[in-house]
């Protein structure tokens, strides 16, 4: 089974006799639309808003996009805030999700007048002593192993670092009450990368259980309840994606009824949809360098795990095509390795593909958020380029490639001795 691809071989062929792969390429308009979809299915909350998560794909050119289409940010530190503030959001379009926070995160979303999404009791004197309290205060729920409709169980959230307790969360916006806070806004995300649906609502009535339960015991209408991310996508071809008309209309039928019976008031619903939003539209663009046969057949790219850190890390899947051979068949099986000194340095382990040949250019998918987000230098490998595949058809690059002397250039007092040997790499 293929998977789409929003470009064709010979666009493909003309970027890379120009950049070096591998690189990543992003497609706007998979992008734009993703988006929409959001905001058409939750249009009956006036004031939804999609606060992507910067951390997905930290690139300012893809974040002012997502500013055009009416999103705002959420960010966890400082460097994030900066590229908010950088694309023109500030104030109440930007939310500090902390967790173990920093002074200077907590100073710098307060004077950018962020929400502050606090994550411990704790936070709220250490943050009043810091920089002052904010206006409105978002504080974020771990509900535990709480069970809903018998279902569903979040056994795993006792092991979880974020949010806090229920009888933590009450005590913590009585607190907030008395020191002049008026208001409130609710976050929970308790899961990450999940197609079933019912997870997701389940996460969000679970959050209206606390909107009624505070309105009650201590007069408070939150003002916002934040549903989180954590709605996946199908990387593998025969997945479902969610149908997010089917949800949204259930939360809407859920929302309503409360809202209508008095239980809850009118609050506007916030999303954090990162991988939804923007990890189908990214693709890691890569050239086979070797083909070895050892106890298994090998195919060797230019790019590795330092360049996409998930299949190694959590054994994700990815799927991969090669461009030009997608209609020849999968006739061999590889594992698709990079070239670092780490043996998890795998795309794909026993994967039928085409057969491959040295200079076949492959193409590894779904890398548009959490892909160039999560690089890293080890073995010395330098961080890819990014394209933009623009509305109009044409491909900008909206990131570099790092050159050696980007490696080098945190060491103090060290100079770079060979030039000649600088400029070959
Ligand atoms: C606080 C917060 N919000 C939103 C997200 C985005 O999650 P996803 O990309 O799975 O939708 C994350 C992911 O780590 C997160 O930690």
């Amino acid at each position: 089974m293929n998977k789409p691809i929003p470009f064709t071989p010979k666009q493909i062929q003309n970027l890379v006799r120009q950049y070096p792969t591998p690189f990543y390429i992003y497609h706007e308009q998979g992008i734009r639309n993703s988006v929409r979809a959001l905001y058409k299915n939750f249009s009956w909350n006036k004031g939804f808003k999609e606060y992507f998560p910067i951390k997905a794909i930290p690139n300012p050119e893809i974040i002012n996009i997502l500013k055009e289409e009416g999103c705002n940010v959420d960010c966890c530190s400082v460097p994030e805030l900066m590229v908010a503030e950088g694309v023109g959001l500030t104030g109440e379009s930007v939310m500090l999700t902390s967790n173990d926070t920093g002074q200077e995160e907590f100073k710098k979303a307060r004077q950018m007048e962020a929400i502050i999404n606090l994550d411990d009791p704790n936070h709220l004197l250490y943050l009043e002593n810091l920089a002052g309290l904010p206006e409105v205060l978002c504080l974020r729920y771990n509900p535990g192993p709480t069970r809903n409709n018998g279902l569903i169980t979040w056994e795993h959230l006792v092991e979880d670092k974020f949010g806090m307790r229920k009888d933590q969360l009450f005590e913590t916006y009585k607190q907030a009450l008395k020191k002049g806070i008026k208001r409130f806004g609710l976050h929970m995300m308790i899961m990450s990368n999940d197609l079933n649906a019912d997870h997701f609502i389940d996460t969000v009535k679970l959050c209206f259980d606390i909107a009624v339960e505070l309105r009650k015991t201590t007069g408070i209408n939150l003002e916002f309840i934040d549903m989180g991310g954590g709605i996946g996508i199908p990387y593998r071809p025969y997945q479902k994606p969610i149908n997010l008309e089917d949800v949204a209309g259930k939360i809407h039928n859920i929302y309503e009824k409360l809202v209508s019976g008095g239980d809850m008031a009118q609050c506007k619903l916030f999303m954090e949809g990162g991988r939804f939003v923007t990890g189908q539209h990214g693709y890691l663009v890569t050239t086979v360098r070797h083909i070895k046969e050892s106890y298994k057949r090998f195919a060797g790219l230019d790019a590795s795990m330092a360049d996409l850190m998930r299949p190694g890390m959590y054994g994700s899947y990815h799927h991969i095509s090669v461009l030009g051979k997608e209609s020849g068949g999968l006739k061999e099986i590889y594992d698709v390795v990079g070239s670092l000194c780490e043996n998890n340095d795998k795309f794909a382990i026993n994967r039928k593909l085409p057969v491959l040949n040295p200079g076949d250019i492959v193409v590894i998918h779904d890398v548009g958020a959490y892909g160039r987000s999560k690089v890293f230098d080890f073995n010395g490998k330098l961080r890819p380029a990014e394209f933009l595949l623009q509305t109009d058809g044409l491909f900008r690059q909206i990131r570099r490639a790092e050159e050696p002397e980007d490696y080098f250039k945190t060491i103090l007092d060290w100079e770079v001795k060979d030039e000649k040997l600088i400029n070959r790499i």
